[in-house]
């Protein structure tokens, strides 16, 4: 599903963020990126979902050359994407519930529909009760949770996390970990990119390493 054939970043002022990466990934595999900060991890997710373009090789996501997209199909690219960042961009002019069913509405899902999946993700993340309230008045913990409802309420097919549980105490953490699994076990493809070393040995599954922005093997 995600194939780096000798991949390289280089942003303005010259940095190299990621140098000669070759890697696969396969449709629902679920894989955890690590390495050191800086080493590129965040990089490496943003060039998967057509953020960044590589300065250097192919970025192919379900076979097409996302790092030559035309700006245009970018969004029906987003669309089977489900993007979680550390700096979540929540929306502070509407309420919890309606950031998450935006992506529906995007999506041209009937109202009823939308809301009902919509409920059933914030469940998921423990934020039904708060589903009136402006994300401003929630904890970085509880915005981090409703990004992630905001993320999976579509169900997409790729499931990209950047460091999803980085301010979630263990018990969140482990629950969303949990969630992940189910993800994956119904069949989503998901890349995680993480410090937490017990979210690795928790999750059980393959893990890619960088360092200074090489793939260590
Ligand atoms: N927009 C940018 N412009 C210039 N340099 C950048 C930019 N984004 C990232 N970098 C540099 O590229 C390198 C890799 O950054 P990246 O964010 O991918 O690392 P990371 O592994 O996600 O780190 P962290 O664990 O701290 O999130 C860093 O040295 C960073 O300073
Ligand atoms: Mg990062």
């Amino acid at each position: 599903m995600i194939e780096f054939d000798r991949v390289s970043k280089r942003y303005p002022g010259g940095y190299e963020a990621l140098m000669d990466v070759s890697l696969n990934i396969a449709a629902g595999e679920m894989v955890f990126l690590t390495g050191h900060s800086g080493a590129g991890k965040s990089t490496l997710i943003k060039l998967i979902a057509a953020i960044e373009r590589p300065t250097g090789g192919t970025v192919l996501v379900n076979r097409q050359n996302v790092g030559k997209m035309r700006r245009g199909a970018i969004p029906y690219l987003r669309r089977n994407i489900g993007l979680i960042f550390q700096d979540h961009k929540l929306l502070f002019d509407r309420n919890v519930m309606h950031n998450v069913l935006l992506p529906l509405q995007i999506a041209g899902f009937a109202r009823h529909d939308a809301a009902a999946r919509a409920r059933a993700a914030l469940d998921k993340v423990g934020l039904l009760q708060r589903e009136k309230a402006n994300p401003v008045t929630l904890s970085g913990g509880e915005q981090q949770r409703l990004c992630i409802a905001r993320a999976i309420v579509s169900r997409p097919a790729l499931l990209l996390a950047d460091e999803p549980t980085s301010n979630l105490d263990s018990e969140y953490a482990s629950e969303i970990m949990v969630m992940f699994k189910a993800f994956h076990q119904a069949g989503t493809t998901i890349v995680i990119s993480t410090h937490d070393y017990a979210a690795i040995v928790a999750g059980n599954a393959r893990v890619i390493r960088l360092d200074h922005g090489s793939l260590q093997t």
